[in-house]
């Protein structure tokens, strides 16, 4: 009962953005933007953006798409940016042409996905980045016997909560990761970037 009025509520963009907030989300995102640091592009993807929260970390990005299932959350992303592309659509087929990204980045979206669906939106993600674009991935990770990390999945939306190893071998499956850590705040964290394998004989599989 609590978990289910908890889950109703957080559709609303106030009460998402407040349990972010508890969840340590500031820091998170100065995680994020440590990562992004060295980024350029004109396209930018947000993968399962939903409000745009992070859609400030890429001003130098002419374009700024934040797709997201939930019309809802949307509906937000245009007060943070007005320049902002929402578009409604699922991360498993996205709708969108092959490698028009230079860069895609996805936070918090891989606890909400099964490894099958994690699977094939990593393939999608792929799919739509450039040969020379990169991958931004970050996401909450199951760690077994953390108890923090239990109770917090407890209360949280996200249904499969991957381990970093699965986080791993998922991406290394469609693509080069040239960085992967892991940090603590409430959730224990994996941080990934990763790009296209290069096709001559510089392919580092
Ligand atoms: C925890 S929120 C993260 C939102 C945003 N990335 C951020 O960090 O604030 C997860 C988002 O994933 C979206 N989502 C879940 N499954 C999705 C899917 N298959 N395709 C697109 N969006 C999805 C949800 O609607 C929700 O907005």
């Amino acid at each position: 009962m609590i978990r289910w009025l908890g889950h109703k509520l957080l559709r609303s963009p106030w009460a998402y953005e407040l349990v972010q907030k508890l969840y340590g989300a500031e820091e998170g995102t100065r995680r994020v933007a440590e990562l992004c640091a060295d980024l350029t592009g004109d396209w930018i993807l947000d993968l399962a953006g939903g409000t745009g929260r992070l859609a400030h970390l890429w001003p130098e990005f002419g374009h700024y798409v934040c797709v997201d299932l939930d019309r809802g959350h949307l509906a937000a992303v245009r007060e943070r940016r007005s320049d902002a592309y929402p578009v409604v659509g699922d991360a498993l087929a996205l709708p969108f042409a092959d490698g028009v990204f230079d860069v895609v980045i996805s936070v918090s979206l891989t606890h909400h996905l099964t490894l099958g669906q994690l699977d094939q939106a990593v393939g999608e993600a792929a799919r739509v980045l450039d040969p020379e674009g990169s991958l931004v991935l970050v996401d909450a990770i199951r760690v077994p016997g953390r108890l923090r990390s239990t109770l917090s999945w407890w209360l949280d939306r996200g249904e499969h909560p991957h381990s970093a190893r699965e986080l791993e071998d998922v991406i290394s499956g469609h693509l080069h990761i040239d960085h992967f850590d892991q940090f603590d705040l409430v959730h224990r964290y994996v941080r990934c970037t990763a790009h296209h394998r290069r096709s001559s004989t510089g392919d580092d599989g």
